[in-house]
């Protein structure tokens, strides 16, 4: 199958595979009028759910946050997924899910209570980061955080994160870390944020100000375990403007080093030591993820 051809795709809507091409949802599904709903992204690799309870857990979260009950267990989730994955031969993938509260024929900001979820997953092939940037690392800008004080839930309402990564885009930026109203970072445009200071890693805490990443939990361990000073802080502007290293994290990117802040060199410009020795862990890390599933 050609990954670019999504009509080939399966995706699983409301209870049932089928090709993506005729998945229908309502005019009258609150996620599309109101972007009242949640998702996850979750990776796959060599056709296995990565950190699935985590991912799970999260959910969970997230629907319990915004009063939408679940739709399927813990089990009915894995088996859906597992299915949908066993029908796409990419060996490492990206679901997508989402969750919404369902449709309601009248459109009131209340939401009737005996609403059915509308219940939405899709794969994709998951490639890996490129090299260029495994090698050069990205740009980004530092813009206000403009969001709202609930970003600990994956919601699918990301308008103003769209707006910010235009912005980014608009000034020759890759990407974008946040900075909340009381001068701190917060995360990126859909990751977390990362610096190293005179080789100890620094990452904000968890907050009603950002998404708990999975893959920032792995990053935290794997520091852990092999001896690397990370300290869960407060980061202001002007302590990332004197980093020597820069990353973000996500379940797509893993860590990814940015070399230029505000058109700045971050350190040397180049990818730094720990990101290197850190991503080396991630990878394999991941590997003996694979080998302990197979
Ligand atoms: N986004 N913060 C935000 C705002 C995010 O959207 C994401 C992930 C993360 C990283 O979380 P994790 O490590 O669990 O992927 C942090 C996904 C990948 C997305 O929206 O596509």
């Amino acid at each position: 199958m050609n990954p670019s051809t999504h009509t080939e795709q399966t995706v699983y809507l409301n209870g049932l595979f089928m090709p993506m091409n005729d998945s229908k949802i309502s005019t009258q599904d609150r996620g599309f009028l109101f972007g009242d709903g949640v998702y996850e992204v979750i990776p796959v690799y060599n056709g296995q759910l990565f950190r699935f309870e985590e991912h799970l857990q999260r959910l969970t979260n997230s629907l319990q946050a915004v009063s939408i009950s679940n739709p399927l267990s813990d089990n009915e989730w894995l088996v859906l997924l597992n299915t949908l994955i066993e029908k796409h031969p990419w060996q490492d993938q990206y679901i997508y899910l989402q969750v919404t509260r369902g449709i309601q024929m009248q459109r009131d900001h209340l939401p009737d209570n005996n609403l059915t979820p509308t219940v939405y997953a899709y794969t994709n092939p998951l490639k890996p980061v490129a090299e260029n940037i495994i090698n050069n690392g990205i740009r980004v800008i530092t813009l206000e955080d403009i969001r709202w004080l609930k970003c600990d839930i994956k919601a699918i309402t990301l308008l103003p994160n769209v707006m910010m990564k235009l912005a980014a885009k608009a000034q020759n930026a890759d990407d974008a870390i946040l900075v909340s109203r009381e001068g701190l970072i917060t995360e990126g445009t859909a990751s977390n944020a990362f610096m190293v200071k005179d080789g100890t890693i620094f990452t904000p805490p968890i907050s009603h100000q950002l998404l708990p990443g999975i893959t920032r939990q792995v990053i935290e361990r794997i520091a852990n375990a092999h001896n690397i000073p990370l300290i869960e802080q407060n980061i202001s502007e002007a302590m990332l403007n004197e980093a020597d290293e820069i990353w973000l994290s996500s379940s797509t990117k893993e860590a990814l080093p940015v070399t230029t802040l505000n058109g700045h060199a971050v350190g040397t410009g180049k990818p730094g030591p720990i990101w290197k020795k850190i991503n080396a862990y991630y990878q394999e890390y991941k590997q003996e993820f694979i080998t302990s599933k197979s």
